[in-house]
């Protein structure tokens, strides 16, 4: 009976997710958006795969267990420390189409039409992750690529124990609307219904595609029947990508962008991501503010990381965008220490500034994004972030091939010269046009003290993503906190338009709530922000402590 009761209680935690409380490794982790993907990276690591192997099997395994947003039909980024200290990062941000061009979503009237940058197949960017995970595999890996992709083709195939958190979401999204075909059937077993929770779902198409990436890598994508039926179903259903895009898209390795906040040093994505530039941008000011001596959560600590959040918005807006298209991005400038200065002097400590279109955000995204971080016992580190854009992306998708495609093509400035109080952006750096990348808020980031991963962190969230991985990463530098609390620990989010602070509900006091409205700061209160997946090392004891946020449904983190 014993074993019987242990075995009950470790299908539960592997298949119904488990608290977010800290886990300890001595060799390796992997904390991602679900256990079982977790386990996936893992297993890679005791076989004696590094954290490249393990992060490629586990982003695999994401496309299968968590659809809402693990991805082979999106793009995102890795930033990778490497053992002997060195670092560098993967582009595999989505493309727009050859035939796209800036006012393609304008109807007559100039404005957006049916939001088609968002729905509709007009909206995919030409997917980027299987090139990425490719090229990072051929540069880096150690396992062969067939043993990385085994275990998704093994969950797609076999199938998996339905979960009550993908449950819901799949009742949510089913049937919603007959136009985002792929949902209709996607989670529903032979009889017709939805696969109830506890019950086996198989995922048949999904695992004869990947077994064409197992078998042939990236060209198992961006050519063959793979490519050819993207191009058909495109073609039958208004899309505009074709095998000509498909074949040109590349994966890009960048150098990462570098900051240091006390003594500890920075890594995050360059552009086409504005993580990065606007994370050090702040950390910096806050560094000049010399943030621990203000205390957490205060009027004072809101109100200095609100403003911080409007300026490094409103430079986001003004100056970022694909670099392959806007070689002269103030980028230095940007990330520069008497910038940081400059900036922090024209902050009133007393009052709110005003947000300013004419001078110099489109409302937050819909939750499709997911983080991972992963660590291996020789301290390769790997941040990975890769989006769909919404959640369950542009909802479509063939049959035939059994994933979804992003709608990343709502991260370009839809309207050239329109920005406005609501947030959406007109500027020119990150208008579209053909084979350029969207803009991009993702985060991944990795803290390194002395070389040796420190922090390893992400957070899916949209424009909310960059201000959650901030704070949280200011959480554990300046206010000591442990991950597991860092990733809880009360946000806002500030985007410089809307003017605007969103905070988590029942988190922020209702005096300080009054302060910050005498100070001039309009409040709106939201339930969570963020889903952050991280991981710390404390070099003296040699151990890793992970943590999965506690809003991931089936997250968590798992070691060895
Ligand atoms: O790349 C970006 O910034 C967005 N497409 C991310 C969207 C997102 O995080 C939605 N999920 N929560």
């Amino acid at each position: 009976m014993k074993n019987v009761a242990i075995s009950c209680s470790l299908l539960f935690l592997l298949f119904f997710g488990q608290a977010n409380a800290q886990t300890y490794a001595e060799n390796g982790m992997v904390v991602s958006d679900h256990v079982i993907a977790s386990q996936v990276g893992v297993d890679i690591l005791k076989k004696g795969g590094n954290a490249i192997d393990a992060a490629i099997a586990t982003a695999f395994a994401l496309e299968v267990t968590h659809p809402e947003a693990g991805n082979i039909g999106g793009g995102g980024f890795i930033v990778f420390l490497k053992a002997n200290g060195e670092v560098t990062t993967f582009d595999f941000r989505e493309k727009a189409p050859l035939a796209a061009s800036p006012t393609m979503f304008l109807g007559e009237n100039g404005k957006i039409k049916d939001n088609s940058n968002h729905k509709g197949l007009l909206a995919v960017g030409v997917p980027g992750t299987v090139a990425g995970l490719y090229q990072a595999h051929q540069k880096y890996g150690k396992l062969p690529w067939a043993d990385l992709v085994k275990p998704s083709v093994e969950l797609a195939e076999n199938g998996f124990m339905m979960s009550w958190g993908l449950y819901n979401a799949a009742v949510n999204v089913t049937d919603q609307d007959p136009s985002e075909d792929i949902m209709i059937n996607y989670f529903k077993g032979a009889n017709g219904e939805i696969v109830k929770p506890g019950e086996t779902w198989k995922q048949p198409a999904l695992a004869k595609t990947l077994k064409e990436i197992q078998k042939h890598g990236r060209d198992g994508f961006y050519k063959g029947w793979v490519a050819q039926e993207i191009e058909d179903y495109m073609k039958a259903k208004g899309g505009i990508i074709t095998k000509a895009d498909l074949e040109k898209y590349e994966a890009v390795e960048r150098k990462p962008l570098k900051g240091t906040f006390n003594g500890y040093d920075i890594y995050s994505m360059p552009p086409p991501s504005s993580g990065g530039v606007a994370l050090i941008e702040m950390m910096n000011l806050m560094e000049e503010a010399n943030i621990s001596e203000i205390e957490f959560n205060s009027t004072a600590y809101v109100h200095l990381v609100a403003e911080a959040m409007r300026r490094a918005f409103a430079d986001r807006a003004k100056h970022l965008g694909d670099p392959d298209f806007n070689p002269d991005m103030p980028v230095d400038r940007l990330l520069s220490k008497d910038f940081a200065k400059m900036r922090y002097e024209n902050i009133d400590l007393t009052k709110a500034s005003i947000s300013d279109p004419s001078k110099f955000g489109h409302p937050y995204d819909g939750s499709s994004t997911t983080h991972f971080s992963v660590v291996d016992k020789e301290g390769n580190a790997i941040s990975l972030t890769y989006t769909l854009e919404n959640s369950y992306g542009v909802k479509m998708g063939s049959d035939k091939l059994g994933f979804i495609f992003n709608n990343e093509m709502g991260d370009f400035n839809p309207v050239p010269g329109e920005t406005t109080t609501g947030g959406q952006i007109g500027t020119d750096p990150n208008m579209i046009a053909p084979e350029k990348r969207m803009l991009s808020s993702m985060t991944p980031v990795i803290v390194a003290k002395d070389g040796k991963p420190y922090l390893v962190i992400g957070s899916p969230g949209g424009r909310t993503i960059i201000n959650t991985v901030f704070q949280t990463v200011l959480n554990v530098l300046a206010y000591d906190m442990r991950v597991d609390r860092a990733i809880e620990a009360m946000k806002i989010h500030h985007q410089w338009l809307p003017d605007r602070i969103l905070y988590e509900r029942n988190l922020l006091s209702p005096d300080t709530r009054d302060a910050l409205i005498k100070m001039g700061h309009t409040l709106t209160p939201t339930t969570n922000i963020g889903v952050l997946m991280g991981i710390t090392f404390d070099a003296s004891k040699k151990l890793y402590t992970g943590a999965a946020d506690s809003s991931s449904e089936d997250g968590g983190a798992r070691g060895y």
